[in-house]
């Protein structure tokens, strides 16, 4: 069985499949088999699911798709409202049992959460169940923009308060006009105690192979 990590963020439009792909990107660069896994996704686009068609395509193996993402709506909304849309109820046994298929055929599986970390999935149920059933180390997100500072110790708070471990952050630079960056980016590197995996900076057009270079995934490797 090969590892996994969670990657969840701060909220949802933060970055996540952006960095997920380019976690395994970084992964593959360093001869590992890796696939990307979206356990719930919601908000179709012309029939397409976008964050699991970019992350097959930055995973160097296939898996049945039904594996890759075992529940996907099409209105973009919570998932356990899309699912109660759908007559579907999510179940965390069902992800589990696919995420396994997928770490036996692979060395690492990125699993990207929905939206926030405490995102409803169904009627008791939160991302952070999910995350917790797959008992994975975490990867936090923080989409740099004013309140992120307090979305991002609150998310650390409640990796950690799941029992979680949060194995490293990301800053990523999704608003080109935020103000003192480096002095938030530096808050956080102080206060989320765990290791900063890297800085990506705001650019038009970006696309998660170029992200690769700026992510440390040596600090991950540990938890191999
Ligand atoms: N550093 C960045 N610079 C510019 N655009 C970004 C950056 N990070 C993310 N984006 C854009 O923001 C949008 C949301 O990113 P995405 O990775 O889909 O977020 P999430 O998976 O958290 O919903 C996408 O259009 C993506 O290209
Ligand atoms: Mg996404």
């Amino acid at each position: 069985m090969g590892s996994g990590f969670f990657v969840t963020g701060t909220d949802t439009g933060v970055g996540k499949t952006l960095i997920s792909c380019a976690l395994l990107h970084a992964f593959a660069a360093q001869g590992k088999i890796v696939i990307g896994m979206k356990s719930v996704v919601a908000g179709s686009h012309g029939g397409k699911w976008l964050d699991v068609d970019q992350l097959i395509a930055a995973s160097t193996i296939g898996a049945e798709r039904r594996d890759i993402n075992p529940y996907f709506f099409d209105a973009p909304v919570s998932p356990h409202i899309g699912a109660q849309q759908a007559g579907v109820d999510i179940d965390l046994a069902v992800i589990r049992a696919a995420y396994r298929k997928l770490s036996i055929a692979a060395d690492i599986v990125i699993v990207e959460g929905a939206g926030g970390f405490l995102v409803p999935l169904n009627r008791t149920q939160t991302g952070a169940d999910l995350a917790k059933a797959l008992n994975l180390p975490v990867i936090l997100v923080v989409g740099m923009r004013l309140g992120c500072l307090n979305h991002a110790l609150l998310t650390a708070q409640a990796i950690r308060s799941a029992g979680l471990l949060l194995a490293g952050w990301v800053a990523n630079g999704i608003d080109p006009d935020m103000l003192v960056l480096q002095e938030n980016i530096a808050t956080l590197e102080q206060r989320l105690d765990c290791p900063l995996l890297g800085m990506v900076p705001f650019k038009d057009g970006i696309i998660s192979q170029n992200c690769t270079e700026r992510l440390n995934v040596a600090e991950l490797i540990k938890f191999k």
